[in-house]
């Protein structure tokens, strides 16, 4: 993944969850990011400095008295020309020493003196999280204007259930990532609709296509860190929702128009990437259909066209459409452009597009066509997030 970040502190302090800091510590590596371990005292119980330092390449600091660096004041110098301070996993005794602006350790002075946005993501007992100290602790961080990343739900170390457990490094990545994007959708509210729609023929079976979904997701995740309220309508995926979407599940046609419908009067942009199966079964038999020798005829009646419905409203929201075609691309898609009364339709090849990971895009409206050289989809929605921005801001001005 290609990162605004550049350059981070990755601050440890003493959990079991230090051991999950190692497996970020990789991922942001790997993701092209340097990385300036620091640790707490606490911290060196759980998991060695020599971890880091390998998986870094790059010596970790404990010690507020440790005169490696140039001026030989690492409180100040580790976090001079960096993007941020990240403390992964934040301990409830670390929270409480920098809700009251502490500098009893080299972390937590870094931590005051530091010129950059601060994250941090706690980890502990789910009693411990949910005391009022650490409420209290952790509302004060927030008005300080600390970033506070969880903590998720689920088991924990200790045998108990609850919140308290470290968020998963990819996420934390996600999140680092998306505060340093632009925010060309900051303030407004987009309605997603994504994956394929699945339309009963009797209990176990029914009609759907292969749209993994993962194009919707990416937009979804595109337009949550480009500072948008999200909406996501989604058909049966296997995917993973980006957090922070208001996901709305679905399954037929009929369904996700209700859910679009439920909405859209809230919406500033409307963006329907779902494969809408165009037919349903007329009639489905809610026992499973017995086999027999005859020829079995099912009835298909039209489905409502989401997107058409849309963007005939009186006061539509901004519209985009996605387009699949399986030949004449530009030319059929822009028709559905025209036909759906849509100002931007987004064309890509069916049979390179659907279920895959990368595609190409052709973006068609007003202005004619703009090609989007084949990507991931992830970097294909950011592309096109600043693409929507435009033409939504030239259209309202
Ligand atoms: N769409 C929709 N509701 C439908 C069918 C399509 O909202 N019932 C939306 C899709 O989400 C997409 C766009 O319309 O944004 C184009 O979908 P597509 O299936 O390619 O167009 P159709 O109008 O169904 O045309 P065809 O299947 O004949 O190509």
């Amino acid at each position: 993944m290609e990162t605004p970040l550049k350059r981070l502190v990755l601050g440890i302090t003493g959990g079991v969850a230090a051991y999950k800091a190692a497996e970020l510590a990789r991922l942001l590596v790997r993701n092209g990011i340097e990385v300036q371990v620091v640790m707490t005292a606490a911290a060196t119980r759980f998991v060695g400095p020599a971890t880091f330092q390998a998986l870094t390449g790059r010596p970790v600091y404990t010690d507020a008295w440790d005169a490696r660096t140039p001026q030989g004041m690492a409180h100040i110098e580790l976090t001079r020309g960096t993007d941020a301070v990240l403390v992964a996993p934040a301990s409830a005794d670390f929270l409480a020493r920098l809700a009251q602006g502490r500098a009893d350790d080299l972390l937590a002075s870094l931590c005051l003196a530091r010129d950059c946005p601060l994250f941090v993501a706690p980890a502990m007992n789910r009693q411990m999280w949910l005391h009022p100290a650490t409420q209290r602790n952790v509302a004060q961080l927030r008005a300080d204007g600390v970033i506070v990343l969880g903590p998720a739900e689920g088991e924990q170390a200790c045998g108990e259930t609850g919140f308290g457990r470290l968020i998963e490094p990819p996420q934390l990545l996600d999140a680092l990532d998306a505060h340093f994007r632009p925010k060309w959708l900051q303030g407004l509210h987009a309605l997603v609709t994504a994956g394929p729609t699945y339309e009963a023929i009797d209990a176990v079976r029914g009609i759907t296509n292969r749209s993994s979904g993962r194009m919707g997701y990416a937009m979804a995740h595109a337009a949550l860190e480009a500072g948008a309220r999200v909406t996501l309508v989604t058909g049966p995926t296997c995917l993973t929702p980006p957090a922070g979407a208001r996901v709305v599940p679905v399954v037929s046609a009929q369904q996700m128009l209700e859910a679009v419908e439920a909405v859209v009067d809230t919406v500033d942009l409307f963006i329907a990437v779902a494969a809408v199966a165009d037919y349903y079964v007329l009639n489905p038999s809610e026992m499973k259909i017995k086999k027999d020798a005859h020829i079995l005829t099912l009835e298909l009646a039209p489905n409502p066209d989401i997107l058409a419905n849309v963007a005939s409203r009186p006061q539509p929201p901004f519209c985009v459409g996605f387009a699949a075609e399986s030949e004449n691309l530009e030319e059929y898609a822009e028709l559905k452009r025209r036909r759906k009364h849509v100002p931007l339709m987004v064309a890509n090849d069916a049979a390179e597009a659907i279920g895959s990971e990368e595609t190409s895009l052709v973006l068609l409206d007003d202005e004619g066509a703009h090609r989007l050289p084949r990507a991931d989809k992830l970097t294909q929605a950011r592309r096109l997030v600043e693409h929507i921005a435009r033409l939504y801001k030239a259209q309202t001005a």
